[in-house]
């Protein structure tokens, strides 16, 4: 009842104001409706409303000098840009300071903010630089769509409120892969939009594999010389036929500190993977030597899908020099504490030919090709903690048995996440049933640039990371991660086309997780399709706008 006496007040609000807006610009009334994504955890609206104008000052309240706070500020002119087409200006302020204001409050947690909305403020509070960006997250899903891009808004009226939010889940990631198909500066930079916008604080750089090395390594420069390149692609999934085009890409050094700096601005910490020991395809066509097959094999870069049995000779001592090298270089490009090694789909077939696996296994008392496995992985780990880092690797590492201190990232095997599970370790769930976002997200597979099984929205927004676990169990689970894996998807656009809106869907469930509702969320999604529209964001799922989401798209390849 309330709430429609609020509503039929602003709607009265926007008429008076449509009426008066003349030459003066546009007021827009934003409605007491809760229409963010991942929903906040705990939000009241009530009547009144704050005036946003192109005049309105943004007030630097954080009288304790948060890190960081700098970040918080530029995006808030940022986004102030895309509401009235030029950033707003900024002070330092104090509480009571009439505006946008962002303030330190050291009772809230790590990730959390409060954002409350009265007639003389916005005020945004956070213990962390990090928990007032999301409050901005927040605000920026309040102000309504239709004011970005315009040029002519003189008012934005938002309704009072008081929101108190935090995330459930403390790791929040999409990853991207950028070997199979390599993807753009500029369109990283927008998979990192992406991940920010909707509260993501992680992205996952997937840059080495079969199909492409993608990073300068300037101890190896062969490696994005040959390693890089393709000469073609298979069509379709693994069918006879082949493009015949020559395929590459790799980001320099420079490139590289570009997007961890991007990444940094938008509060998102970068996770490079070196893919190892499996998936080295690319690195043996610039080193044969690296390989079981040795030096004088005709190694290529892979140039269809799928699992290559093509992998590092770990009986080899030259690999390990070869890997920290690489590791060595990449950690001055990659600040963030974690570091993936890969570990995923590494037949053992080579190595159970292989003299020098053989005497590896023999030398080092090992059982079996698996405990081979985890003695590379044991080997890069114990290198990369000495130089303060952790790192995480897919399931398949506790094949061999797995030290406790790694993180365990749960794809595809029950059985292998419930070892992981007994042993200890902590653990990111992205299993392929709910968190593959490059598998089909319509029934109609023929025109998606896609793959797998069919995962509808519905689905990835039931997804449960404690499903079946203890209480103490379920402390073991960091986070959730939703992977846009690339083998059909050739550019940003065919990838957003998969990735979204369902990446909102599994957001909720790593942000809000509890208080989940599919009807609310796809009635908030209304709002925020509006948002990607203007940021020029392909998105798929179309069902749950009523719409026949296959008609308007056909992918560059299939
Ligand atoms: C994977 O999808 N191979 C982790
Ligand atoms: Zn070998």
């Amino acid at each position: 009842m309330k709430k429609n006496m609020i509503r039929i007040f602003l709607g009265c609000l926007m008429i008076t104001a449509l009426m008066s807006c003349g030459n003066k610009g546009r007021t827009v009334v934003a409605e007491a409706e809760m229409n963010v994504v991942p929903l906040p955890v705990e939000y009241t609206f009530s009547e009144g409303e704050f005036t946003m104008t192109p005049s309105t000052v943004i007030y630097d309240a954080s009288t304790t000098d948060l890190p960081d706070m700098d970040k918080v500020i530029k995006a808030c002119q940022r986004y102030s840009k895309d509401w009235f087409g030029k950033e707003l200006a900024t002070k330092k302020g104090n509480g009571d300071s009439k505006g946008i204001v962002l303030l330190a409050d050291v009772a809230i947690p790590q990730e959390g903010y409060h954002l409350t909305v009265t007639k003389d403020q916005v005020v945004i509070a956070g213990s962390t630089a990090r928990g007032l960006f999301y409050g901005l997250q927040t605000l920026r899903q309040l102000v309504p769509a239709d004011c970005y891009g315009a040029t002519d808004i003189a008012k934005i009226m938002l309704p009072a409120a008081s929101i108190k939010d935090e995330p459930k889940f403390e790791y929040r990631c999409g990853l991207l892969d950028a070997a199979r198909h390599f993807m753009t500066v500029d369109e990283v930079k927008s998979f990192i939009d992406i991940l920010a916008l909707h509260k993501g604080n992680t992205f996952h750089f997937h840059i080495t594999d079969d199909q492409g090395w993608r990073i300068e390594i300037k101890k190896y420069p062969e490696l994005t010389q040959i390693g890089s390149q393709r000469k073609e692609t298979v069509i379709g999934h693994n069918t006879p036929e082949y493009d015949g085009t020559p395929y590459g890409g790799f980001y320099t050094q420079d490139e590289i500190k570009e997007i961890v700096a991007y990444a940094a601005d938008n509060f998102v910490n970068v996770i490079p993977e070196l893919d190892l020991p499996g998936h080295m395809q690319a690195a043996l066509a610039t080193y044969p030597r690296l390989g079981c097959r040795g030096a004088d094999y005709p190694y290529e870069v892979r140039t269809k899908w799928g699992v290559s049995k093509e992998v590092l000779c770990a009986g080899n001592d030259e690999i390990y020099e070869f890997l920290e090298n690489v590791l060595t270089e990449m950690m001055e490009l990659f600040p963030y504490k974690y570091f993936h090694i890969g570990g995923d789909e590494c037949p053992k077939d080579e190595w159970k030919e292989c003299p020098k696996c053989q005497a590896r296994i023999k030398a080092e008392g090992l059982k079996d090709e698996f405990e081979l496995q985890t003695f590379v992985m044991d080997t890069i780990e114990k290198f990369l903690n000495a130089h303060g880092r952790e790192i995480i690797g897919w399931e398949e590492i506790v094949q061999g048995g797995v030290s406790k201190t790694a993180i365990i990232m749960h794809w595809r095997y029950d059985d292998m996440a419930n070892i992981a599970m007994e042993n200890g370790n902590r653990m990111i769930m992205c299993p392929l049933s709910h968190c593959y976002l490059d598998y089909f997200q319509s029934p109609d597979s023929i025109k998606q640039p896609g793959y797998g099984h069919y995962i509808p929205i519905d689905t990835a927004y039931s997804f449960d990371p404690y499903k079946g676990l203890t209480d103490d169990q379920k402390k073991q689970i960091w986070g959730v991660q939703s992977n846009a894996w690339t083998e059909y998807a050739c550019n940003m656009d065919e990838v957003t086309y998969m990735f979204l809106p369902r990446y909102a869907a599994l957001s909720e469930v790593a942000w809000t997780y509890d208080k989940r509702d599919f009807a609310d969320f796809c009635r908030r999604m209304a709002s925020l399709r509006k948002l990607y529209d203007y940021y020029g964001w392909n998105y798929g799922s179309r069902q749950i706008f009523g719409e026949d989401e296959t008609l308007d798209y056909t992918p560059v390849k299939r």
